[in-house]
């Protein structure tokens, strides 16, 4: 089996800001409400001529540049995202297309906020097992489009970003485990009514707001906390290491309450926790590329450092995991 690490990082957002005192304009709630409860004081929300696969193109070429690859010498796209441009084609086709990525294949994947990181698993099996040399694995998501922005208990949370990651073959080993898991028992918690082939789309659908998110946040939020760390144990005993030797911990940035929850229960000390959902809210499957872009290109991450990310969506779908920088 091939050694498989990331070769380099990129993500992007939209530059338009909509801060939780804009969102006291437009639903019954306050900024005081929303920061507390969620750790959130601002998002971004994507300009109307701005879809999934603008941004997914911004920050696959960041990622492409940080790892000096060439798009022709990609082998497969894979990006998860709830939200993309089309029910079909993919996303990962607009993307690939747009790249000039010639040779590789692509494709969507449908695991809510675990998206990119259930690409990541894939991608690397693929590498390990030599069918592919090198991947790029997308989280993107234009988040503001399925908000409800009448219903305050979902609209205040979530916004749009895209963040890339360029995995390929290596002498040493990066990504050193990846947990997955999924449980399709309570999917009714977070969902999007209409628009498949359940409900189709129809005057009714739409004048019933059902396309748009159902949330029922708290309920989900006891499960995010202990799928999270239960995933992460996992990672960190399959990746042979302890909890003390972790450089830095990506959450999910679902929700401040839920990061610390999870954070208090592995042990893992405060001044380790990456944190951007401040400035970004829940951007589903781009979430965990966009932090760990970030913690890269601002130095918090330095060449053999270890980290530990978490993610929990959708479906529910998990996923947690180790990587040596
Ligand atoms: O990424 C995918 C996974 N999703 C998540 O991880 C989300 C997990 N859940 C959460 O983050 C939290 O549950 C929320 C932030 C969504 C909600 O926080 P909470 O502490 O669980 O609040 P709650 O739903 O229990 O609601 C408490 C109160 C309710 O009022 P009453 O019934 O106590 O009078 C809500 O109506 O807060 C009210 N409320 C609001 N008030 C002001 C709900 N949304 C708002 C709002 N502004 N935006």
């Amino acid at each position: 089996m091939s050694p498989v690490r990331i070769l380099g990082t990129g993500s992007s957002a939209p530059e338009r800001i909509l801060t939780n005192f804009d969102f006291e304009k437009i639903v019954d709630t306050s900024d005081e409400w929303i920061r507390t409860r969620t750790g959130i004081v601002e998002r971004r929300i994507a300009d109307p001529d701005i879809a999934t696969s603008d941004m997914a193109y911004e920050a696959s070429l960041r990622a492409l540049e940080a790892a000096s690859v060439n798009s022709i010498d990609v082998d497969g796209v894979i990006l998860g995202t709830v939200t993309p441009d089309y029910f079909f084609p993919s996303t990962a086709c607009l993307l690939q297309s747009r790249l000039g990525a010639k040779k590789a294949f692509a494709f969507d994947l449908s695991a809510g906020c675990s998206g990119f990181v259930y690409g990541l698993q894939l991608g690397k099996a693929m590498i390990e097992s030599g069918e592919a040399r090198i991947i790029l694995v997308v989280g993107a998501e234009t988040m503001t489009r399925i908000m409800d922005f009448k219903d305050r208990a979902t609209c205040v949370l979530f916004g749009d970003g895209a963040g890339a990651a360029l995995i390929g073959k290596s002498d040493m080993s990066g990504i050193l485990s990846l947990c997955l898991g999924a449980n399709g028992d309570d999917w009714e918690l977070l969902h999007m009514p209409a628009g498949g082939s359940r409900i189709p789309p129809s005057e009714e659908t739409v004048r019933n707001r059902l396309h748009y998110i159902k949330m029922k946040g708290n309920d989900i939020f006891k499960e995010a906390v202990k799928a999270m760390e239960s995933a992460s144990i996992e990672a960190i005993r399959k990746a042979d290491i302890t909890t003390e030797e972790i450089d830095l911990f990506i959450p999910h940035q679902a929700n401040l309450r839920i990061m610390e929850a999870v954070r208090k229960r592995l042990d893992i000390p405060p001044k380790k926790v990456f944190i951007n959902v401040d400035r970004y809210g829940n951007t589903s499957s781009a979430s965990v590329p966009i932090a760990l872009d970030e913690a890269v290109r601002s130095g918090r991450v330095e060449r053999g450092d270890l980290i530990l990310f978490s993610v929990f969506g959708a479906g529910f779908t998990w996923a947690s995991g180790i990587i040596r920088w």
